[in-house]
């Protein structure tokens, strides 16, 4: 399957899902250096195998190394291989080294021509998809950015087979959350998708293309994200909060989406008139998943400041993502500390 995303200025940024990717991205470009995760040199040499490239650099990868420290060593290694504005840099890996190349290609020379080869769940349905790429800084996630599109985002869901079950269950927030703003298929089919077992994935990939295709049909419509494109941060509120609360690490990403999108749905319950059967089938993905349903005690005090220390949370106060219906997402401003309190205890206690 082939879907488009297209810039004012008509660039586009092709999103081939399936195996048959290898032809079009060894088109781009007459030269091409590979970046890759150094725990998939596996991956690296399949690659390597289907697209010619002149040189290949392993780097390390986690939230901590997605930092200036690891992009002076890629600025430093294109340098050495004497890249030139023709060169395309091809990334190979999760959402951070996806990220981190990406925003390299935005920045060497004034920005290269890039290719993106998403090796999580995360990544395909979400992180490499729409161009945003970045690195941390000591300040808080993501602060150095920018929007570049790749030429080719290859969703090839071969690369999943040697995905942990944790690394699944972090991408599944994504997934949950396209199914609740866009609905149809997607939120009819979460119900009978159970966690893959080993190698066997046939039930996940038209799972996988339609997140993509949500994902690619939002960013088309916004792609600066001033307007549809915040919906995609459905239970990423709380989300992010609970994940910087009790410290990277001890949630998954999908596992504080998870609890991020109970609040939400619990809030647009009682703001919006949501009916509670659409919690009660969230929950139940949430439990055949093995993702945690209940919120962790917290200090309340502490939370609602780490919640507006989003980068999110604009001058004017905190803007919710909540859902009106399934499929009709609406944006909140400045709900109650009290309701947020009142909807945390309910989904910490029993
Ligand atoms: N740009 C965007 O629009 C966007 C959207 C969502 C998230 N993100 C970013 O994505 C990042 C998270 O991405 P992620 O969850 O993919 O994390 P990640 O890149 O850290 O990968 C998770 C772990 O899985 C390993 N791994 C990757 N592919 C593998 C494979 N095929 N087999 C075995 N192990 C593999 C990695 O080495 C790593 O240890 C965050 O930094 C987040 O900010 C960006
Ligand atoms: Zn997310």
């Amino acid at each position: 399957m082939e879907l488009e995303i297209t810039t004012v200025q008509q660039r586009t940024s092709k999103i081939l899902i399936g195996d048959g990717w290898a032809k079009s991205a060894g088109a781009v470009g007459a030269r091409r250096v590979l970046v890759f995760d150094h725990h998939l040199p596996q991956w690296a040499a399949e690659v390597r195998r289907l697209v010619p490239v002149d040189a290949a650099l392993a780097l390390p990868v986690s939230e901590a190394e997605k930092s200036l420290h690891t992009l002076e060593t890629v600025y430093q290694w294109l340098g050495e291989q004497g890249v030139t504005r023709d060169v395309v840099v091809v990334a190979l890996g999760g959402g951070v080294l996806t990220d981190l190349v990406g925003f390299a290609a935005a920045t060497y020379l004034r920005g290269l021509r890039w290719i993106a080869i998403p090796t999580t769940l995360l990544a395909q349905v979400d992180a490499a998809i729409g161009g945003k790429v970045a690195v941390n800084t000591a300040f808080g996630k993501n602060l150095l950015g920018a929007f570049h599109l790749p030429e080719i985002v290859a969703v090839d869901l071969r690369f999943l087979t040697t995905l942990p079950l944790l690394e699944w269950r972090a991408g599944l927030g994504e997934v949950i959350k396209s199914a609740l703003i866009r609905g149809g298929w997607l939120y009819e089919a979460l119900g009978h998708l159970t966690l893959p077992e080993g190698p066997f994935l046939s039930e996940w990939e038209p799972v996988i293309a339609e997140t993509a295709r949500i994902k690619v049909d939002i960013v088309n419509q916004d792609l600066y994200e001033s307007g549809p494109r915040m919906f995609l941060n459905l239970g990423h509120t709380v989300g992010h909060a609970l994940e910087n609360y009790l410290g990277y690490g001890s949630l998954t990403h999908g596992e504080a989406v998870g609890l991020g999108t109970l609040a939400t749905l619990r809030l647009s319950e009682l703001l919006c008139g949501l009916p509670e059967t659409v919690r009660d089938t969230v929950t139940g993905w949430l439990n055949a998943w093995g993702l945690p349903t209940r919120m962790p005690a917290l200090d309340f005090d502490t939370f609602w400041r780490q919640l507006h220390r989003d980068k999110k949370a604009r001058s004017e106060g905190l803007t919710w993502v909540l859902l009106e219906a399934i499929g009709q997402p609406v944006l909140v401003k400045n709900i109650s500390r009290d309701t947020v309190h009142q909807v945390l205890c309910e989904l910490t206690s029993g």
